[in-house]
């Protein structure tokens, strides 16, 4: 099974990166963790949708229907949705009609600084998702604040129950991939 980990920040050191590198590393046996960087997909146009979609985003789109499931981690920014991470979803939503994570399993979490985790950006998240079809897992929910103090100077993983949590989380998810599949 191939599970696709989509990061809402572009930041070097981002702590949604971190989590993603700790969670293709606790992955079950027999998934896999991949990615796609979010960094060379343009801002969205229709001019330059209806001229024929960017090289990056017909990778983005193919690896979205590649995958049998996809998994995301982003900040919160100004309690939303980083700009890069909706930019790439409104991408993969076209042409009309034919978003290529409609039917496809989702879990996704946030990361961020402020004490709420990023429950705002979750919010905001579905609905973007659900109005593509997507198929949201529902149960359990993972929001890590105060990330900066989440992992250590190695970027590894501390905080006790992001540890006891992302499991929960990914082996409920693997579980949903196989019955939605
Ligand atoms: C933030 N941050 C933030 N944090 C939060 O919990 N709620 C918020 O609304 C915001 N808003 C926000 C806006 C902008 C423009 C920036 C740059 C940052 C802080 C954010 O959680 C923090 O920078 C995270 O470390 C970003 O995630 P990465 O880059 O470490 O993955």
């Amino acid at each position: 099974m191939e599970i696709l980990g989509i990061c809402g920040s572009l930041r070097t050191g981002s702590f949604n990166r971190l989590l993603l590198d700790h969670a293709a590393s606790i992955m079950p046996d027999g998934v896999e963790l991949i990615r796609f960087g979010l960094s060379p997909i343009p801002m969205y146009n229709q001019d330059v949708e209806l001229a024929g979609l960017p090289e990056p985003v017909v990778q983005f789109k193919a690896a979205i229907e590649q995958a049998d499931g996809i998994f995301i981690s982003t900040p919160e920014y100004n309690h939303g949705l980083p700009g890069v991470l909706k930019n790439a979803l409104d991408w993969q939503s076209r042409p009309r009609g034919q978003a290529s994570i409609t039917g496809k399993p989702v879990a996704f979490a946030t990361v961020s600084n402020g004490p709420t985790g990023g429950v705002r950006a979750q919010a905001t998240l579905k609905r973007v998702l659900a109005s593509n079809f997507a198929l949201l897992f529902p149960f359990p929910e993972f929001a890590l604040p105060r990330a900066s103090q989440a992992f250590d100077q190695e970027g590894r993983l501390i905080d006790e129950f992001a540890l006891q949590q992302l499991p929960r989380l990914l082996d409920g998810f693997v579980d949903f991939v196989k019955r939605c599949g």
